[in-house]
This record gives C-alpha cells, structure tokens and sequence, in this order.
C-alpha cells in the first residue's frame, strides 16, 4: 500500500515519448479513432528529434533515379550485415510514402528549382547498389526534424490525441509477463498517475547521456530502456555506439553531415585532405563509422588540428554563400556561437561526438517488443511495443546510415499505429489492474526522494560519463573494456549512497536526474558488458584485439539482462534476420493511404 494518492487513467494506447516516432504513433492511432494518451517529459516540439538536422531518406529519385532497393543494398552495407533485412526492407519501401506523408502534414521542405522536394548526399547513400553516391536525403534546410515535429504535433492535436506533458514515466506496469500500462509523475504538480491500456509504446530515445560528450539533449536519458531492463527484458546490441564525424570540438554540438553533402570536407593539420586515403571513392561521404575511425587515426598519429594536435578542421567556405544561407543557416549559427567561427571564412573545429545508439529495446517490423523465451529468439511481449531511437528493430544493425534516423521514426511510428489499429478495439473492455499495481514504481521513487547518501547524482553521473568516454571509445580492446565493466560496476554500486536534498515532489529536477541516471547506469553497464563480450569488429564496434569482422560467430544480435539487485549483466544472443519480406507470410503492403 503506497502513501502516494494515485490518479487512474484509462486509454487504448498510451505512447511515452512526443519526439518523431511518438508522435508519428500518436497521429497514427488517433486518426483511426483510437483513444491515445502521449507521456512526454519535455514540450512535444522540444523533443530530441528537433535537433535533427540533414534530413530524411527516402528514394524519392527527385535529383536522379532511384529506387528502393538501392537504399536497402545501401542499409544492408551500412549495417555491416547486422540489420534485420526484413525490417530493412519495410523501412526503404515504405520510406517515400511516409515522406509524402510528411509534406501533406505540413513539413516544409526546401525545393528543386521545378518544386520538387529537395534532396542532398549523404554518407554511404548510392545508386545502382554501391556504383556513385546518390542525393536521396530529402531536407527541409537544416532543421528537418524540427519542421517534422512541429507539424506531427499540430496533426496529432487536431485529431484528438491526448497530451501529458511534463509527465515523467516511471516503470511499466507488467502482469504475467504483460504489459498492462505504466506510471509516470507529473512534474508540474507533483501528481501521480497510472495508466492502463491495451497498448503501451515506448517512444523514449536513445540514452547518449552516458557519454561525457555527445550531440544528444540532456534529456536522452534512455528513461524506456531502464523501464524494460527493470521489467526483466532484454535489450539488444547496446555495444554499438554511432559517433558522428563532426560534432563541434569542446561543445559536441552537432554539425549536419549534410555539410559534407552540399560539398564540404574534412583536413588534418597539414591541410591534407585524408578521407581520400581511407576510402577513396566515398571520401567524405564514407559511412560514419569509416569516417569517424579514420579522423581518430588521423589525431592519434599526430595530425590532429590545434595547440593539442586533437581535432580537424571542417570546411565550407568554398561553397556559395547562398548555398549556406538556404541550405545551412543552423549551422553556421552552430560554429558561430559555439566554435566562434564564421563559416563563409573559416573551417570549424570537428571531432567525432557520440551521437546515436543503434541498440535499444528489441521489436519486431510492426513495432511490438520481443525477446528470447523458451527457445524462440521472435516471442512477443504482449502489450509492449517501442519505436524510434529507442528500439532496435533492427534496420541500423551496426552502423546506421545518416538521415536514415527520421526515416526509422515516421516509418515504425506509422507501423506501430497502424498495428494498434489492426489488433484493438476502440474502447474494448480491460481487466482491472491487479491490486498494488504500480506500487514497486512508487516505492522506487520514495526511495530516491528520501535518500541521505553521502555522493551525489552529479558525481555519480560524471563518473559513469567519463568512464564510458575513455572506456568505450571508437577504438576498443578486450582489457579497457574490462576495466570499463568494473569502473561502471563500481559507480552503480554507489547508487545506494546517493544524496538527494530536494524532497518536494513539484519539479524535483534533482529528484528527476536521479531517476534518469538510474535509467542511464543500467544502460552502460549493459553497453560496455555486451563491448567486451563480442570479439570481432562490425560497424561501429572497433575491436583493435579483433580486428576483423567474424560472420560466423559474431553475425547475431547481444541481448542483454540487467539485475538491478546484483548489478549483473547477463548476456544472450539471438539470430539476425536474413531473409526478406516476400519469405513472411504476414506482410501485406500498406493501402494507399488518405492524409
Ligand atoms: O548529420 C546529420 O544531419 C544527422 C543526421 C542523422 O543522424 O541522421
């Protein structure tokens, strides 16, 4: 019996997370006539997703021909051969539709000089499976996500969706291995509320916030993986991190790799341009990986830019002025306030920035949360699904391809919606919760409120930030990683002395990034456990022990389990899709669709 007052809810789906794939869920299902309840922690249109810069893909062929199964060769590559080619397939087919879509919502892309939707490059993007690059990043300037947001949240108000915002979630609510809802706190006023529905669908982003620098918000905080890890679930191939080639240098700011796009490059400190070395084709425009790895070489071995030899130089001010002005005015802002360089004269300062973790929690195409049970590595975890950033579906295996982000949210978001719409009824009867239901998330949260430890989150969460920066880097060994599972098994066996001083339950923001570094400490001990455990290298997982990729031990995707009792990581491994859509019986290809 809790001591907290409960408010009860009831909804046929509640989305937790108002960023591109929440909110693409959200419309999906309210459209249809579904009763949606979306939990977000941050106004809708400060969502993650606003960050997004370069665009989305889609093989549109508005600059030249192009095709879908291109973009699913190019995904496949990208992927290192660790994508679900099921999945993939899903994402590239039904990618020019849901940017349709997009534009009759509202987003305002920029256009062709005959009004099409414009189209730039984008690393490891190509035409006729691999032969040159390909402009197939659809963009609305250099704020595509923001555009996306904003009219994604505009439709979903408009068909009736129901907003939490400023709700922080808690825990789900899991019976007999279901999920039946989920409790959150309201920040604002310091209620709590439980939610119960026929579908729950985790929309939380990545958690790039166990990392000392990256592009990611404070806010990704990874709040849905920690929920399902404490569930008892798995999550999957949490040892592959994307560092993005440019991230601001001192600032992990993001610079849209559509600057390498429109035409920009990158130098060392001999003004040598040293993509051409590594990958002489795709050069700047090499996947992120290849790109990333090479710039740490490049400042490894002495060429790195600046008094401490530890970054490269990004240019473009060579481009036309106007170019920038159209194409890119976010950045040049970016540099100018957070590198102090004007663009049209200047290179930025770059280095490679965490930006995006290809794991998450495991789902099938239509978006529902599976895990391995009795043997079968596809069991579905009835009422649960997850989308976005926050699941790993998987399309990006171990590499994801830049603007193919977006393209994950709104695809599997409209996916997920429209798979509540096929399997529930409006307003269907649901069984009472059982008694106490929630009230292990509220104990957690008293826990916390009332601790009177002696370290506080602030230290917790930089020792764990700076042990993941130095301990799983872009470059990896067996014995780093190692020390790196210890030092994080170290900071996690400290959360009991945590010291929390605000004990108010109205935004608590000490008590909120308590509960968010409890989500995140999970998280990277199952990141740096699942590193350490896989011998080879695929995609952005460098191992320098073992240095070659190992299909045929290593062409399966890590589960991980976190005991949050012990702090012990338990790992398992389940099979990579190989085969396509046209071998599974289910899939039916979407009707055209009225917008
Ligand atoms: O470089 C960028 O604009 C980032 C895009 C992405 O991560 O997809």
């Amino acid at each position: 019996m809790t001591a907290y007052k409960i408010i009860d809810h009831t909804y046929d789906v509640v989305v937790v997370g108002a960023g591109g794939s929440g909110l693409r869920a959200t419309l999906e299902a309210a459209r249809h006539g579904l009763k949606v309840a979306n939990i977000t922690k941050v106004f809708p249109t400060r969502s993650h997703t606003v960050a997004a810069q370069g665009g989305i893909s889609a093989a549109l062929g508005n600059m030249e021909p192009d095709d879908w199964r291109w973009h699913m060769y190019d995904t496949v590559k990208g992927s290192d051969w660790l994508g679900d080619q099921d999945a993939i397939e899903y994402l590239c087919r039904n990618a020019a539709e849901a940017v349709y879509e997009l534009e009759h919502f509202g987003v305002p892309f920029s256009r062709t000089e005959d009004g099409r939707i414009y189209q730039r490059a984008f690393g490891g993007m190509t035409k006729e499976f691999g032969k040159a690059a390909i402009q197939r990043t659809a963009a609305a300037a250099d704020r595509t996500g923001h555009a996306i947001l904003h009219s994604l949240y505009g439709q979903s108000l408009r068909h009736d969706a129901e907003f939490y915002i400023e709700y922080f979630a808690l825990d789900l609510i899991m019976e007999d291995g279901q999920c039946r809802g989920v409790m959150a706190w309201c920040l604002d006023d310091g209620s709590i509320h439980r939610f119960r529905a026929q579908r729950v669908i985790l929309a939380t982003g990545g958690y790039g916030r166990t990392y000392f620098t990256c592009t990611s918000a404070h806010t990704c905080t990874g709040d849905g993986n920690g929920m399902v890890l404490r569930a008892g679930l798995p999550l999957q191939d949490m040892e592959f991190i994307q560092f993005h080639p440019t991230g601001v240098y001192g600032a992990g700011v993001l610079i849209t790799e559509g600057v390498r796009g429109e035409g920009g490059y990158v130098t060392n400190a001999n003004g040598e341009r040293f993509m051409e070395r590594y990958a002489p084709h795709a050069k700047d425009l090499a996947s992120r990986d290849v790109v990333s790895r090479a710039m740490t070489i490049e400042i490894r071995e002495g060429r790195g830019c600046g008094p401490l030899k530890d970054h490269v130089h990004l240019h473009l001010s060579h481009l036309d002025p106007k170019i920038i002005h159209e194409r890119l005015p976010g950045i040049a802002e970016s540099a100018r306030i957070f590198a102090g360089v004007d663009v049209t004269k200047q290179p930025i300062p770059v280095l490679p920035t965490v930006h995006y973790n290809m794991g998450g929690i495991p789902t099938n195409y239509h978006g529902e949360v599976v895990t391995l049970k009795d043997g079968n590595p596809d069991a579905i975890v009835p009422g649960l699904m997850a989308i976005g950033e926050a699941a790993c579906v998987s399309v990006h295996g171990a590499n994801r391809l830049g603007s193919n982000s977006l393209t994950d949210l709104v695809v599997f978001g409209r996916a997920a919606g429209m798979k509540c719409v096929a399997d529930i009824k409006s307003g269907a009867r649901q069984a009472d919760l059982a008694k106490g239901a929630g009230d292990g998330a509220l104990a957690r949260l008293d826990r916390f409120r009332h601790a009177k430890g002696t370290v506080s989150t602030a230290q917790l969460r930089l020792s764990m930030q700076r042990t993941m920066q130095s301990h799983c880097p872009v470059f990896r060994t067996g014995s780093v990683l190692r020390e790196g599972c210890d030092l994080i098994a170290q900071v996690y066996r400290q959360m009991p002395d945590i010291d929390v001083k605000d004990r108010s339950m109205i935004w608590n923001s000490d008590l909120v990034e308590t509960l968010e570094l409890d989500n995140l400490i999970a998280q990277a001990a199952v990141t740096v456990e699942s590193a350490a455990a896989r011998e080879e290298s695929r995609g952005a997982h460098a191992r320098e022990d073992f240095a070659p990729r190992n299909d045929e031990k290593w062409m399966k995707h890590t589960l991980s389990w976190f005991d949050t009792k012990s702090g012990k990581v338990k790992l398992d491994y389940r099979p990579v899709h190989t085969y396509t859509l046209s071998k599974d019986v289910d899939y039916v290809e979407p009707k055209a669709r009225t917008y």
